[in-house]
Order: structure tokens, then C-alpha cells, then sequence
């Protein structure tokens, strides 16, 4: 065929190349404005190049942005994982449920990648004894015949740990100014189940509700030094905040590690977390945890493929950064020293996927145990955090929380209704920074609850 000329080409195909000239033009440019405004400290980029704009009801399911096309495939599988149902061997798809089991799925729990409810069946008990001796692997003294967790529910011809029930009870409290407010904190009732499983009388219980899960993999790669270097375990600065890092049991290695992740940092890393969560959670067991199983119930390919989902999913952009009340209220969070401990700021280090290595991300954690006295403690031990020390939680997401999962509640086993009871059960180490937060006036807390609603 003779070649055409570009004088013989219809009218529209000679504006063809100009259209797509402008429209790469413009893509690029948003590309370039998006990124800059996702790397500009303190702005929009919550998780560094991890960010995503997505305020709906999935801001926390989406992949990070920037993955390469192998790797967001690889993402899509672990989301499969993720939201897998698994079902009582011999089965087609997904045996191995059990035989006892907190509830089937992944996705079951933290619902939308968020958060679960305070409630049996997507919460958790943690049991151990006050006295004994402590399994180095498990950090805790196990309760006979049970472990270190009430499985409550059980496939079919076995009988659960204990079956577990809750209540709330409530309290009152005032404001300086005289403004009064009521918490609830949960009452949890545990009966027995099976005849062979006494629930001991000096059983130590701690309830968690299941926490957002995105971001995990940009904490899961700040350097250790930088989180050690924040501790303080003598307050030697005097300002009342300790910090302490959790030293816990590494399986992979057999070795003790730094502990980054659970509600006491009791987990060394994402891995060992997904296979914890597989083996005690659903009853699935897993090259980590094979329960002495020859051929565990998930191969090592699944566990990596669920863990690098986790890692990869992308951190929500904050919202109303212009607007005046959220930056007043920034202002306020660093000025009543919320900041000691949710540190705004950390940097994450070399990392084997590349969108989580050396990003400047605003996580508001420093990773650490505090004290937070004696309203929130479990006064469960776990590793060397105490009974009443917990890990300060990231607040990325939080304005977030009731959009991905209505009424779904605050803190370690979801007893905050809103943010602001969250805040006001602060004690022991944040007690003077709630005394400085209960004493502003009620328009300066009102702009820092929005500043919070604005993460
Ligand atoms: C029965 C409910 C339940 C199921 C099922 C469950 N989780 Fe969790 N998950 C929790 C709770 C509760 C915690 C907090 C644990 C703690 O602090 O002791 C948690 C913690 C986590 C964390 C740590 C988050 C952080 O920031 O510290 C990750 C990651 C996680 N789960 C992933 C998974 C994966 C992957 C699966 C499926 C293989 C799964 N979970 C299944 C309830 C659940
Ligand atoms: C001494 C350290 C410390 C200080 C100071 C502190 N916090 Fe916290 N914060 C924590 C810890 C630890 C938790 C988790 C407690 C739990 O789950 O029981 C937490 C939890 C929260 C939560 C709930 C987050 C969630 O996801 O459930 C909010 C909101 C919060 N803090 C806001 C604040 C504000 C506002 C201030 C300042 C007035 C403040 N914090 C001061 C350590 C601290």
C-alpha cells in the first residue's frame, strides 16, 4: 500500500495528534501536581508516595499507587486472600477452618480493611494466667487447655473455647467549664463451653477490636533505630512521657525482636501477624504455624501474597487542610503535647517494595508502649508491656473511621463511641496532656477534634 500523505488524511485524524499531544500534556501535569502536593510534609501525603485521594467508604482498601503492574497483580491475589472465606476440610476452595475459630475470613474482621465492631465473633480475647511460667514464644503464661486466646466459635462436632458475651456499663464525667459527658467501657462475661476447658478463676482476659490494618507496611519498615531512639523508658526529660519499645518473640528467626504491631506491639512484623492471624483467628494453619500438620492448610505462596496486600495498601490524604479551624486545631494537638507520643512525622527506610522505601510519612505514633492508667489497662501482661501500657495508635485515617464503618467505636476494644471519649479516657502518662486538652475552651477543643476528623 502506497504511503498516505498527511494532506490526504480526513480533517479529523490531522487534529488526532494534537488531541493526544494535549491530553498526555495534561496527564502528565496532573501526575506532577498530584505528586507534589502528596510530598509536601505535613500535607496531604499521610503515607508518602502510598497516598491515596479517597475519602469514601473504601479509603482504606485501596492499593497503593505506584506499584508496578506485577505487583499490583500481586496485590489483587492477596486481596482474593484476604476476603476469603474458609469453609471445614474437605473442601474445593479454602478449607481448613478450624476447628475452632474466631470467624472465617480476614475481610470478616477488619470489615472494608478497617476496623471490626466490639462485638463476639469479630473481637478477640486474649487469656493468660497472672502465675507460672511464661512460654518465651507467646510472651504470657497460656491458660491449660486453651492458649492464649477464646475461640468462641467451632466447626461442626466440636465445642468452643467458652462462649463470650459483653455489656457496657457507663460513667460520668465534667469539663473544667462544666460541660458534662458520659463513657462506657465493656463489661465481658466468658461462660464454659466444653466440660475438659475449666476457664480459671485468675484468668487474665483482654478484649480488642480489630484494627485498621492500611499503612502497616510504611510502619513495618521505619528503621528500628528511629523508634528506639524516641523511647525514653526513665524520662530522663522529665515531661512525665516514658515510651518503651516492646521486645517480643520472632518466630521466623527465633530470636527476640523489636515488636511493631497488636494493640501492645506484640507482633514483630506483617508476616508473622497474617500467620498468627490464620492460625489463631481462623484455625488455618500455615508454613509458620503448621499446628504439626505435614502439608499446613494455606502454603507459603498464600501467606506471602496476604501479607504483601496488607503492606501495599495506600494511606487516605487529609481533607480541609486550608481550612483555618483544622490548622488551629493542628496547632492545639502539638501545643497540648498530644504529639509526645502520636508523633506527626517518621521516615521509613529501605524497603523490598519499592513505593514503602524512604518516605516521609505522618503516622501521628511513635510505635512506643505508654502507661494510660488504670481506666484502659487489661492488666494482662504481654511481653514487657505492662497491664496498662498499650502502643500509641496512628491516627492516620481516624476522621475516616465511622465513614468506612459506621458506630464502629475508638481504642483498644472499640469503647469510645467518638473521638473525643477516645481522648478523655487518656490517663497515666497522657493525663496532663488531657488535663491541658479538658482545660481549653470549648471552641479550641471543638477545632482540634476537627483537626483529628481531618486525618
Ligand atoms: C476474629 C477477628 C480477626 C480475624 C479473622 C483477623 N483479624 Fe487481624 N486483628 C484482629 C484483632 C483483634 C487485632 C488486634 C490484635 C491484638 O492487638 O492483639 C488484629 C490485628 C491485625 C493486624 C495488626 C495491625 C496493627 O496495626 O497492629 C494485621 C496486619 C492483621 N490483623 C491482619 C489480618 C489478616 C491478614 C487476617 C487474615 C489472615 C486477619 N487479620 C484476621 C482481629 C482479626
Ligand atoms: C502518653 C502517650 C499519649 C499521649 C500524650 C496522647 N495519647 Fe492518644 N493514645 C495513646 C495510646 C497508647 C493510645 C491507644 C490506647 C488504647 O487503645 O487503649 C491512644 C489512642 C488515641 C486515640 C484513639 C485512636 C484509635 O484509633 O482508637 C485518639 C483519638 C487519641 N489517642 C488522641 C489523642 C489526643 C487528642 C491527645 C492529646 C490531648 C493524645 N491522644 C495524647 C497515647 C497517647
Amino acid at each position: 500500500m502506497a504511503p498516505v500523505l498527511s494532506s490526504q488524511l480526513p480533517r479529523w485524524k490531522k487534529y488526532l495528534g494534537l488531541l493526544l499531544a494535549a491530553a498526555v500534556l495534561g496527564a502528565l501535569l496532573s501526575f506532577g501536581l498530584n505528586s507534589w502536593r502528596s510530598s509536601s510534609p505535613g500535607q496531604t501525603g499521610a503515607g508518602g508516595a502510598t497516598t491515596v485521594n479517597n475519602r469514601s467508604s473504601r479509603a482504606f482498601s485501596q492499593p497503593a499507587p505506584g506499584l508496578s503492574a506485577a505487583e499490583f497483580d500481586q496485590h489483587a491475589e492477596g486481596d482474593a486472600n484476604f476476603e476469603a472465606v474458609f469453609v471445614t476440610a474437605p473442601a474445593q476452595v479454602n478449607p481448613g477452618l478450624g476447628p475452632l475459630f474466631n470467624n472465617a475470613a480476614c475481610v470478616g474482621c477488619h470489615i472494608k480493611d478497617g476496623r471490626g465492631m466490639p462485638e463476639p465473633g469479630q473481637s478477640l480475647v486474649r487469656v493468660s494466667l497472672p502465675m507460672g511460667e511464661v512460654n518465651p514464644a507467646m510472651g504470657v503464661v497460656p491458660v491449660p487447655e486453651i492458649g492464649v486466646q477464646i475461640r468462641d466459635r467451632a466447626v461442626y462436632g466440636h465445642v468452643p473455647d467458652a462462649r463470650m458475651a459483653m455489656d457496657w456499663q457507663t460513667q460520668v464525667g465534667q469539663y473544667p467549664d462544666g460541660r458534662a459527658y458520659e463513657l462506657r467501657s465493656p463489661r465481658l462475661k466468658l461462660t464454659q463451653a466444653d466440660p475438659e476447658k475449666p476457664l480459671p478463676d485468675d484468668m487474665l482476659t483482654s478484649l480488642r477490636v480489630p484494627p485498621p490494618i492500611f499503612g502497616s507496611g510504611l510502619l513495618e519498615v521505619v528503621p528500628e533505630v528511629a523508634i528506639l531512639d524516641q523511647a525514653d523508658p526513665d524520662d530522663r526529660n522529665q515531661d512525665g512521657i516514658s515510651g518503651r519499645p516492646n521486645r517480643v518473640w520472632d518466630p521466623g528467626a527465633q530470636a527476640e525482636a523489636l515488636g511493631r504491631f497488636g494493640f501492645k506491639a506484640n507482633t514483630v512484623s506483617l508476616e508473622v501477624q497474617t500467620a498468627v492471624a490464620y492460625f489463631n483467628d481462623m484455625g488455618v494453619t500455615n508454613p509458620v504455624f503448621t499446628g504439626g500438620q505435614a502439608s499446613p492448610d494455606v502454603d507459603q505462596k498464600t501467606l506471602d501474597t496476604t501479607t504483601f496486600y496488607v503492606q501495599t495498601l495506600g494511606v487516605p490524604a487529609r481533607t480541609l487542610r486550608d481550612n483555618p479551624q483544622v490548622q488551629r486545631g493542628e496547632r492545639l494537638f502539638a501545643q497540648v503535647s498530644c504529639t509526645a507520643c502520636h508523633v506527626a512525622t517518621l521516615k521509613t527506610g529501605p524497603a523490598d517494595i519499592p513505593v514503602l522505601a524512604n518516605q516521609t510519612i505522618h503516622p501521628y505514633t511513635d510505635l512506643l508502649l505508654h502507661d494510660m492508667g488504670g481506666g484502659l489497662a487489661d492488666n494482662r501482661p504481654d511481653f514487657d508491656a505492662s497491664g496498662s501500657e498499650w502502643r500509641t495508635a496512628p491516627l492516620w485515617g481516624l476522621g475516616l473511621v465511622q465513614t468506612v464503618l459506621p458506630y464502629a467505636g475508638y481504642l483498644h476494644d472499640g469503647r469510645a463511641r467518638t473521638i473525643e471519649e477516645a481522648v478523655l479516657w487518656h490517663d497515666g502518662e497522657a493525663a496532663e496532656s488531657k488535663a491541658q486538652f479538658m482545660a481549653l475552651g470549648e471552641r479550641d477543643r471543638a477545632a482540634l477534634l476537627q483537626f483529628l476528623n481531618s486525618l
